[in-house]
């Protein structure tokens, strides 16, 4: 996939940050993508779940000014994201809760959100997508990353010389890929994008 997308000297710093430090950001395929939904779809309020150091919720508050809640459970990541955050001159727009995403229901249940972007442990992508789509306006949109894995979830009759941890997290992950297709109150699309990305509109 091919993409224009620019990136400002902060970014460039985050992204190189990421790749020493091995901190999982969003590839430049899948933010190009999210972007675009974002353009299009100009949410009010965005939910993240993983901030890690505040990459993509900074890229997704630039596009169309939307105010980004972003919840991360690791005391230096969410240091570093507020830390960044400032950098880029946000600390209006993206609002940082320090909590596990498990537990931070009653922190945003007041909020109606337009889009919500789910990037954190893979194993529990079916408990945040029950606990936070109903904060979700109706036509709202639910976009998870890494729903392939390295391509490993399309592929898990060969996954038997990864480790126990690797196949249960690929197992977890082909049954939330079911859960998805099967949610009637939803249309699910699962992209071959980045590390796959699926994209969920609320009916
Ligand atoms: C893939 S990184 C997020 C990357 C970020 N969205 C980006 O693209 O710039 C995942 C982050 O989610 C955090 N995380 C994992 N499980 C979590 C949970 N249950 N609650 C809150 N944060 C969690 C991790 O600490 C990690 O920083």
């Amino acid at each position: 996939m091919k993409n224009n997308l620019k990136f400002s000297p902060l970014e460039l710093e985050l992204k190189e940050y990421a790749k020493e430090n091995k901190v999982p950001i969003i590839f430049d395929e899948g933010l190009s993508f999210v972007e675009a939904i974002i353009g299009a779809k100009r949410p009010k309020n965005i939910l993240e779940i993983g901030t890690a150091i505040g990459y993509s919720a900074i890229r997704m508050a630039s596009v169309c000014n939307s105010n980004i809640y972003t919840i991360e459970r690791d005391n230096s990541m969410y240091n570093l994201a507020t830390k960044n955050i400032k950098k880029a001159g946000l600390e209006n727009n993206i609002h940082v809760i320090f909590k596990d995403a498990l537990e931070a229901f009653s922190d945003v249940s007041n909020i109606k959100f337009d889009l919500i972007f789910i990037d954190a442990a893979k194993a529990q992508y079916h408990k945040f997508f029950d606990i936070y789509t109903p904060l979700l306006n109706d036509n709202g949109i639910v976009i998870c990353d890494n729903m392939l894995f390295h391509g490993l979830v399309n592929d898990i009759n060969n996954i038997d010389s990864y480790s126990r941890s690797v196949r249960g997290l690929i197992r977890k992950l082909n049954l939330f890929h079911d859960e998805l297709l099967n949610n009637d109150k939803f249309q699910t699309a699962i992209y071959d994008i980045g590390d796959g990305m699926s994209v969920s509109i609320k009916k």
